[in-house]
C-alpha cells in the first residue's frame, strides 16, 4: 500500500504547525515538527537538547546529520500505520531534501505531497511577536495573543487542550525571528529547484488568510477529503 506523506515548507510563523494540528484534528494524520522535536529534547536535558540549545534560541538551523537521524528514526515506525504523515518544517535544505528523496526511492512505496506556505516577511515577524505555546513539552500547542485573533487562547495564559502554562519560544525574539527568516530565504531556493529538478510538483498556499481559510484553500488545492 502506498504511503502518503506531506511536506509543508514555509518561513517561520507562515503556520505550518497551526495547519499540521488542523490536519491531525480533522484528518486523522500524524505529524512531525522537527522544530517541536529539538525542543523537547533541549526540555528533557538530553546529550541532543545540549547540543542544539544554542543554535535554536539564535536562530539557526541544526546540522543535517543530526536531523536527518531524528527524522529517519521517527519515519520509520510513523510508516508502520496507515496515517498520512505531515513534515512540519523538514526538509530544509538541500542534503535533507536529498536524504529523504534517498529514503523514498529506497522503500519505493511513498507518494510526497509538497505544500508551500507563503507570506511576507513582515506580516511574519509580527505574528511570531504575538505567538505563545504550551510548555507542556509533548503539547506545545500554538496559540495568538493579537487582540483579535481567532486563535487566542479560551483563558489567557492557558493551554486549551491541556491546561499547561503559555509561554513564549526562546526564538521568538526579534533579532532571532530576523536570523530565522534570513536563513530560511538563503536555503528555499535550492530546495525549491531540488524538487523543480526531480520532477516534483509543488502546491502554493497564501499564508496570510486568516487559518481556517488557509485550510479551506489547502483541502480545495490538494483534494484531500474533509469528512
Ligand atoms: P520550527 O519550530 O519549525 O520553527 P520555524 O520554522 O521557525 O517555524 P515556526 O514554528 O516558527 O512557524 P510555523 O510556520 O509553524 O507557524 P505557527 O503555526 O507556529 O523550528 C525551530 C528551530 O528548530 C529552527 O530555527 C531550527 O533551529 C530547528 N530546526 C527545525 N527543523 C529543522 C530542520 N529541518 N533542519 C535544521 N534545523 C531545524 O504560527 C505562528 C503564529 O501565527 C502563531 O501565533 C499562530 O497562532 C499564528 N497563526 C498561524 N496561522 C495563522 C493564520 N492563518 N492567521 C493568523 N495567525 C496565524
Ligand atoms: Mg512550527
Amino acid at each position: 500500500m502506498t504511503k502518503e506523506v506531506v511536506l509543508f515548507l514555509g518561513p517561520p510563523g507562515a503556520g505550518k504547525g497551526s495547519l499540521s494540528h488542523l490536519c491531525v484534528k480533522r484528518l486523522g494524520w500524524v505529524q512531525l515538527s522537527t522544530g517541536n522535536l529539538c525542543r523537547e529534547h533541549i526540555a528533557e536535558g538530553t546529550e541532543i537538547g545540549e547540543k542544539i540549545d544554542f543554535a535554536i534560541k539564535s536562530g539557526k538551523l541544526v546540522s543535517d546529520d543530526l536531523i536527518v537521524d531524528m527524522v529517519g528514526r521517527w519515519l520509520e515506525e510513523a510508516l508502520s500505520g496507515d496515517q498520512t504523515v505531515i513534515f512540519d518544517g523538514f526538509p530544509r535544505t538541500v542534503p535533507q531534501a536529498e536524504a529523504l528523496q534517498k529514503l523514498v526511492e529506497k522503500r519505493g512505496d511513498i507518494s510526497l505531497r509538497l505544500v508551500r506556505l507563503t507570506m511576507l516577511d513582515n506580516d511574519l515577524m509580527s505574528r511570531l511577536l504575538a505567538r505563545a505555546i504550551c510548555s507542556d513539552r509533548e503539547c506545545q500547542t500554538v496559540y495568538s495573543v493579537h487582540e483579535h485573533s481567532s486563535l487566542k487562547p479560551r483563558k489567557p495564559g492557558t493551554c486549551d487542550e491541556c491546561k499547561g502554562v503559555l509561554v513564549r519560544r526562546s526564538d521568538d525574539e526579534e533579532s532571532a525571528i530576523a536570523k530565522r527568516l534570513k536563513v530560511y530565504h538563503e536555503h528555499e531556493k535550492g530546495l525549491l529547484s531540488f524538487y523543480e529538478k526531480i520532477g516534483q510538483t509543488i502546491c502554493n498556499v497564501e499564508a496570510h488568510q486568516p487559518l481556517e481559510e488557509v485550510y479551506c484553500s489547502f483541502i480545495e488545492m490538494t483534494g484531500y477529503s474533509d469528512k
